[in-house]
């Protein structure tokens, strides 16, 4: 694409932007007066996927593009699980007591079925991890979500690693923590920089300087911490997040990162989460 084409092509998008934005005030001004939204949530930055879509939508040429801001799996449940599924069924129809399709219908137990967890205890021993107890969730941002929601308090702050992984970043606002989201700067090779992540932590040369507030909002990508900003007042981070492989950049974590990340957040006193999804 030659520069003015790129020009061209930024300034529609731009244009396509601000229609998005201008129909969904409309729609706002369109609704009844309610009650308002929390202020964490108000403050929780809008999906960058639901916002791609108004984009490609508003432009008129959804036709020409092809979007690869999500990537949703094309095949279906494996076969087991659908032949299970129907002998669960067909068992509950043919129970005329009614307590088979009772049970199908109740509240399951909330960290998951016991034989699932057993099955992926299992899995996981197979692969050298003991001791794990894994808690069954709808999808890893739920777990990502209820993780924070059991390790952090509203004031602790919570590392990301640029380019963050925007679902992450809506998570620790939506919990309360956005004010408190310190990032890690972007290197030219696109991997986590653990020596600032030594330095976060107050492990470094320069022991108890703390890094500096993200904001939590707008998913500026400068790096080193907020824009313009002060020093974190949530003190050094109670909590680390890794993506691997990293979603956008598909960078894959060596062992040695892993281990050292592990062992520095084990140093701090911090949690380490890794998102594996
Ligand atoms: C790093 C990461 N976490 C979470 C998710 C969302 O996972 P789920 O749909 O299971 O909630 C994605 C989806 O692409 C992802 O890349």
């Amino acid at each position: 694409m030659d520069t003015a084409s790129a020009h061209a092509s930024a300034a529609s998008a731009a244009d396509a932007g601000a229609a998005a934005d201008a129909a969904a005030a409309a729609d706002a001004a369109a609704l009844p007066r309610q009650p308002s939204f929390s202020r964490r949530v108000r403050a929780t930055d809008p999906p960058v996927i639901a916002k791609t879509k108004a984009i490609i939508a508003a432009s008129g040429r959804a036709a020409d593009v092809t979007s690869l801001a999500q990537g949703v799996v094309f095949w279906g449940p494996p076969r087991a699980a659908l032949r299970a599924a129907a002998a669960a069924t067909a068992a509950a129809l043919s129970d005329a007591s009614g307590a088979a399709a009772a049970a199908l219908n109740s509240y399951g137990p909330t960290p998951g079925l016991p034989a699932l967890r057993d099955a992926l205890k299992r899995e996981l021993a197979g692969r050298g991890l003991t001791g794990y107890a894994p808690v069954v969730t709808p999808g890893a941002n739920c777990a990502f979500t209820v993780a924070l929601l059991a390790i952090c308090d509203e004031g602790d702050s919570v590392a990301l690693f640029r380019p963050v992984y925007f679902n992450h970043r809506m998570s620790v606002q939506m919990t309360g923590g956005g004010r408190h989201i310190v990032t890690g700067p972007l290197r030219t090779d696109l991997r986590p920089d653990l020596d600032w992540l030594e330095e976060a932590l107050g492990l470094g040369q320069s022991r108890g300087r703390q890094p500096k507030e993200d904001g939590g909002s707008g998913g500026g990508e400068r790096g080193g911490g907020r824009e313009g900003g002060g020093r974190a007042a949530g003190g050094p981070p109670k909590v680390v997040v890794l993506v691997n492989p990293a979603n956008p950049t598909g960078v894959l974590l060596t062992r040695a990162e892993l281990d050292r990340a592990a062992a520095l957040t084990a140093a701090a006193g911090a949690w380490l989460v890794i998102d594996n999804t």
